[in-house]
């Protein structure tokens, strides 16, 4: 597989395209490709990053939504209970609105990003603290926002059921259909969705914790629980570590389109911290996956938006993650570290051309 990856990615990079530089004029941008296919292209940035003018104008010529990485959860927007600060995710919705980009709001509950006063609260309060946030946050954002990342990863990482975490342990696996309910009562106009890693690759894992998930989607589905997409984050690998083959995601895909929900890949980004240092081999797996995996979603009707975890090399949550051995910078996003196109690029262009 690997091979055929490198031929591919190495494909993609001789086409030209893939030749780091700026975008020549008139070259077509992720969002306008994935309009033509009725589609948004987006992407995850922050206001710290969005101070530098050359990225700024990269997401706003490239994208055509903007998630907050890091601005809307828990422990930035109510650091003390009952005191909600809603500055630093106003700001990116306003850099939206400026420019004409949807955004998304990611994300109500989950099990990081808490603040400690939430953390040790006994099961009443904690229902009577997850109402409270949840109404404020929603109806602030009342008819503002393109989703609403309502859950974000409740199924246990071995896929053996939810995961056990303190929303699971102190208020029961109810605590998500609550909190769809209560987002919903807070804006019946919100597309509520809940988000969720490690569904895309064609290993064991991954195929137990599709069946849970689906478990869970079609639990809710029958109680008529508010529920509109699921989220799959397409956080790949550039290597054996993680999903880098998608032949069993279609049938998945449609498994989700059968319960009638949307589909949205919420967090694309290729991990290439295994690979070899030098930039063309890695680049061109890169490139390969991105071309794999969008040839296994794109065709899937209830595919509505894809957004990137970032845009540009330069802004990577991995660097701090899962940094490389040989300390170098990874390069997991459409665009390399001077915000040029890259393999990568050319392989996204390439997969929303295809007919
Ligand atoms: O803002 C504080 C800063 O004041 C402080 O000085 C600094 C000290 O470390 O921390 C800063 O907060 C960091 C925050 O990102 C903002 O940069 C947190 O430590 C850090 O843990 C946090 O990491 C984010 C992580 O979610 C946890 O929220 C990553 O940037 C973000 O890319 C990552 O994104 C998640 C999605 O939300 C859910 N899916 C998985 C994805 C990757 O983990």
């Amino acid at each position: 597989m690997r091979r055929r990856q490198l031929i591919l990615g190495s494909l993609v990079a001789v086409l030209g395209w893939g030749v780091a530089r700026a975008l020549p004029p008139g070259t077509p941008t992720l969002q306008a490709l994935a309009a033509a296919r009725g589609l948004r292209w987006g992407a995850a940035v922050t206001n710290a990053q969005l101070q530098d003018p050359g990225f700024r104008n990269l997401v706003t010529t490239q994208a055509g939504l903007i998630v907050p990485e890091s601005e809307m959860k828990w422990d930035g927007l109510e650091a003390t209970p009952g005191r909600f600060d809603f500055s630093a995710p106003d700001r990116l919705l306003g850099f939206a609105r400026e420019h004409g980009l949807a955004m998304r709001g990611h994300t109500l509950v989950w099990h990081q990003q808490l603040p400690d006063w939430v953390q040790t609260l006994p099961a009443e309060e904690l229902d009577r603290a997850l109402a409270t946030y949840i109404s404020t946050v929603v109806g602030h954002y009342r008819g503002q926002l393109q989703s609403w990342d309502v859950v974000n990863e409740p199924i246990a990482d071995d896929g053996s059921g939810l995961r056990r975490d303190l929303w699971l342990e102190r208020l029961g696996p109810d605590y998500i259909a609550r909190a769809l309910t209560l987002a919903h009562r807070a804006d019946p106009g919100a597309v509520l969705v809940i988000n969720e890693y490690g569904l895309e690759g064609d290993d064991p894992k991954t195929a137990r914790k599709r069946q849970s998930f689906l478990t869970l989607l079609r639990d809710l589905r029958r109680r008529g629980v508010p529920l509109h997409a699921v989220g799959l984050q397409g956080h790949l690998y550039a290597n054996g570590s993680g999903p880098t083959t998608f032949a069993s995601l279609p049938a998945f895909l449609r498994d989700l389109a059968a319960l009638d929900l949307d589909i949205f890949v919420t967090e694309l980004d290729v991990n290439d911290r295994e690979l070899p240092a030098a930039i063309p081999e890695r680049d061109a797996r890169v490139a390969g996956v991105y071309a794999g995996f969008l040839a296994a979603v794109l065709p899937e009707p209830r595919l509505k938006l894809i957004t990137g975890w970032g845009l540009s090399d330069r802004f990577t949550w991995l660097n701090q993650f899962f940094p490389r051995a040989d300390g170098l910078p990874q390069r997991p996003l459409p665009f390399n570290n001077r915000d040029a196109t890259k393999p990568a690029t050319a392989a996204i262009q390439a997969a929303l051309l295809r007919k």
